[in-house]
């Protein structure tokens, strides 16, 4: 990116809740809180600049893997937070959408990001994408099982299947690709985030939880 210009659409991996909170001498959960209040401010500040796409990790398809407490903790504090800004979201004529599968992910959550969708999303501010439950190799297979089943109706030949086509069957589909891609915390991974996505996106990792 040259001079000032400002990226259409910045993702973020937002990592190193957990080790934040160590340093403190306090609970990971602490620190998931205390993430989730960056959050807001991230939001906010990329309202001001003008981007267009705003997309979030928040919790992968892998991270089912921790601690049961710790997984029930965020996902009752996402819920929570949700609820309270949606209105403030719809405000700020923000859309919200989430990408990733619904599969295992509590009713209530379900439904605050049901909710959260259905109120904003005439909005056109800015497009906030909440990835969670969300991991790239499976978005990938839902978007081959997709594809396969039209080649399978005889919707089309499978010399039709185009790239275009493929990143329309992505759960990203009608967003640009990310022009820049943030991750805090020092870790240098992509985590299986967006990977068909990120082909050109300039990377950023910077040491900050
Ligand atoms: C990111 O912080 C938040 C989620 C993955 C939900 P972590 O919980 O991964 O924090 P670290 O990496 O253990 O410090
Ligand atoms: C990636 O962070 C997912 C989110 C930030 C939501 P992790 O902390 O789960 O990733 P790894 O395990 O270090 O690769
Ligand atoms: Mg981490």
């Amino acid at each position: 990116m040259e001079g000032n210009k400002i990226p259409q659409h910045v993702a973020i991996i937002m990592d190193g809740n957990g080790r934040w909170a160590k340093r403190k001498k306090m609970p990971r959960t602490y620190g998931h809180l205390e993430g989730i209040k960056r959050v807001d401010e991230i939001v906010a500040a990329a309202r001001r600049m003008g981007i267009k796409f705003l997309t979030l990790f928040a919790f992968s398809a892998e991270n089912w893997d921790r601690p049961q407490k710790e997984v029930h903790m965020l996902m009752s504090a996402l819920a929570r937070s949700l609820e309270s800004k949606v209105k403030d979201l719809d405000k700020a004529g923000i859309k919200f959408q989430v990408i990733g599968r619904a599969e295992g992910v509590p009713e209530r959550l379900l439904k605050s990001f049901r909710v959260a969708e259905e109120k904003t999303k005439n909005n056109a501010g800015m497009t906030l994408n909440l990835a969670f439950n969300y991991g790239a190799r499976q978005e990938i297979v839902d978007a081959v099982k997709q594809i396969c089943e039209r080649v399978k109706k005889g919707k089309i030949a499978l010399h039709e299947i185009t790239e275009e086509m493929v990143g329309n069957a992505l759960y990203t589909k009608g967003v640009p690709d990310p022009d820049l891609l943030i991750r805090t915390s020092g870790e240098q991974r992509i985590s299986n985030f967006l990977l068909w996505q990120l082909s050109y996106s300039e990377l950023y990792f910077t040491p900050k939880y």
